[in-house]
């Protein structure tokens, strides 16, 4: 069995910080959210990974290299213009051939094992094993509907949901989803629906098996589900210290890395502090995720993402629900007149109060 990552796309919900990144490479308790996909497909026992990459492409290639870092190879699959998640099947079928493959979209988190469903996927052969997860908010989702256990329709962001049902963002198929995606046409927005082509098999009587999950399972797309990903993966964390803590106070789950310093600060977990990061008389409160390399003096931030190098220096306030890209500078000036002096790049948000 083969795995699939879709790492193509824009990111459109997350601009302005996918204008300079890919949204797959954004860390989630400092690690890339790709990175769980392909250690979830890994641990699920699948060692051949296709990685299919739009634009950003070498940013993809120089964060996940050769696939040897976690145990798998990896082959990239180049998509030229985001058409679709079958669409992405289609320019991948050189890769997968004729085998089964788990299809995983490279912005989800999931809890859920995988070994368990794969292993259940190979021993009962059904044309394909779709995941899905009861949200309060199924319009922004594929939606499932069960009759009997069975699915019976599937309906890609349906203004009027039939259930509660969505679509999980990761899908096993047998190879016959490569001529239900060649059948179908694209959708009002232009797509080529991996929905659709799931509703093209159920049509021709194929079996297509629902699993409900029980765990937590995120759609990283959007800033509130991103930090709400973070917050959880960071209640995870086994408390580490690798770097110094100098007249600080420091509870909860705390990981602070080599070569970070906290001086005369105070940290409330869980929270992670990324390699040479400096925390001076500050306060960093729960479910935050300081980057490498970040200076936070004399600051607050609290339930945010802050990426590498970035500096927040002597704001006078507490930074929360926030994600601050990489190398952004927010500090308090001394210059006269006293007034907000912004470079910001297009499309950024900033709340003032
Ligand atoms: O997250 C689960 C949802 O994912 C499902 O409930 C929906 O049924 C499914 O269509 C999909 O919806 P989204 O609109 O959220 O998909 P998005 O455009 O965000 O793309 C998902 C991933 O696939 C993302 O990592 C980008 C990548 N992608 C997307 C497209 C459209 C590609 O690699 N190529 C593409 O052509």
């Amino acid at each position: 069995m083969k795995g699939l990552i879709l790492s193509g796309g824009r990111g459109t919900r997350l601009r302005p910080i996918t204008f300079t990144s890919a949204k797959q490479l954004v860390p989630v308790a400092n690690k890339p959210i790709l990175f769980y996909g392909i250690e979830a497909l890994q641990a699920s026992g699948i060692r051949e990974i296709g990685i299919v990459v739009g634009d950003t492409h070498q940013e993809i290639r120089d964060a996940v290299g050769d696939g040897k870092r976690f145990g798998v190879s990896v082959t990239y699959i180049q998509q030229d213009a985001p058409l679709g998640l079958a669409h992405a099947v289609l320019v991948s079928e050189h890769f997968l051939g004729s085998d089964p493959f788990c299809m995983y979209l490279g912005d989800n988190l999931i809890r859920e094992k995988l070994a368990p469903l794969v292993t259940r996927f190979r021993e009962e052969k059904p044309q394909s094993q779709i995941l899905l997860a009861r949200v309060p908010d199924p319009t922004q989702f594929g939606v499932a509907e069960l009759k009997d256990g069975k699915v019976v329709r599937l309906t890609e962001k349906p203004k009027v949901p039939p259930s509660d049902l969505a679509l999980v963002g990761v899908y096993m198929f047998t190879a016959g989803i490569h001529d239900a995606s060649r059948a179908i046409k694209p959708s009002a927005r232009g797509e080529l629906e991996i929905t659709d082509a799931i509703q093209w098999l159920i049509d021709k009587g194929h079996t297509v098996r629902p699993h409900v999950i029980d765990g937590w399972w995120k759609d990283t797309g959007k800033l509130e589900d991103m930090l709400e990903a973070n917050r959880i993966i960071l209640d995870t964390l086994v408390p580490r210290t690798d770097g110094t803590i100098e007249r600080s106070d420091i509870t909860g789950k705390v990981v602070i890395e080599a070569g970070a310093r906290v001086v005369a600060s105070s940290v409330r977990g869980p929270a992670i502090i990324g390699k040479g990061a400096q925390i001076e008389n500050a306060y960093v409160g729960p479910f935050t995720s300081i980057g490498d390399g970040v200076i936070v003096r004399g600051s607050e931030v609290e339930h945010s993402i802050i990426l590498e190098g970035a500096s927040i220096s002597d704001i006078g306030g507490r930074i929360e629900s926030s994600l601050v890209g990489r190398n952004v500078s927010i500090y308090r000036s001394q210059h006269k007149p006293r007034s907000f002096n912004f470079m910001l790049g297009d499309r950024s948000e900033v709340g003032l109060i």
